[in-house]
């Protein structure tokens, strides 16, 4: 299974500090943002990753990153022109992924848990092609937001509702089945982009929830985006507290 992490966009909700630099390369508190998130694939056993970039600070992240030796990993990159979204950053490494499963995570995702046994059943055994990773948050409208059955099983998600049907909000970590290229192409091609102007991964996991099998679990450590002052700054205490407790 490869791993895939997106780490395009412009940042402009944290402007100025993404004036001169890019959001993934701003600190959570004793690493760059970027650190956590590919340690939450290494630790989760993924260590061959290609990583999406886009803006101006192409030749930092590379430079900081190198080719992934560091991290006992294999790193690869992709450029995306614009911002598209998160279902056209994905799109973009299919020449390179290649007819593998992906463990697809958002740059600005931190989470404390990591997903060994998920990986490990995903990657193993066909018993579903997409397995989806939720939590209880109190902004659910911030979110892609999950709607299930009685049973618990997902049946439809949401992206940013003003009345949200849960407090589940869909997280930025997406195991897909190799038929993902394929899905993402139909998306492009019966939905296309959203209001604002992204190709949604929304639209790409209600395809699977509505055609394939799909499971989702609420994860039970802290998870956060860190998109914005107040999360970024959550993201910061939260690794604070955890570094000062572990000593
Ligand atoms: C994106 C997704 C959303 C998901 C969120 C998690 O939102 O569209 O479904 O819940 O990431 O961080 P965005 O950061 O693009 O607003």
């Amino acid at each position: 299974m490869k791993g895939i992490i997106l780490a395009g966009g412009t940042g402009s909700r944290l402007a100025p500090l993404t004036k001169v630099t890019n959001k993934h390369l701003l600190p959570v508190y004793n690493e760059p943002m970027i650190y956590k998130v590919i340690h939450t694939l290494t630790n989760s056993g993924i260590k061959d990753i290609s990583i999406v970039l886009g803006g101006e600070s192409v030749g930092d992240f590379i430079r900081l990153l190198g080719d992934g030796s560091d991290f006992g990993a294999q790193f690869s990159y992709v450029y995306q022109q614009g911002a598209g979204g998160i279902a056209e950053a994905l799109y973009l490494t299919r020449k390179i992924v290649q007819g593998c499963k992906v463990a697809v995570i958002l740059g600005d995702n931190i989470f404390e848990d990591t997903f060994k046994e998920a990986v490990r059943e995903f990657d193993e055994s066909n018993t579903h092609d997409c397995h989806l990773f939720l939590k209880r948050v109190p902004d659910p409208e911030r979110f892609g937001v999950a709607e299930l059955d009685d049973d618990g099983n997902i049946i439809n998600i949401e992206e940013k509702p003003a009345n949200p049907k849960s407090d589940l909000c869909v997280t930025g970590l997406y195991f897909y089945n190799a038929e993902i290229f394929s899905i993402i192409e139909y998306v492009i091609n019966k939905i296309g982009y959203s209001e604002r102007g992204e190709l949604e991964i929304t639209d790409v996991n209600n395809y699977y929830i509505q055609n394939k099998n799909t499971r989702a679990n609420i994860v039970d450590g802290f998870w956060s985006d860190a998109g914005t002052f107040k999360t970024l700054l959550r993201c910061t205490n939260f690794v604070n507290r955890s570094l000062n407790e572990s000593k």
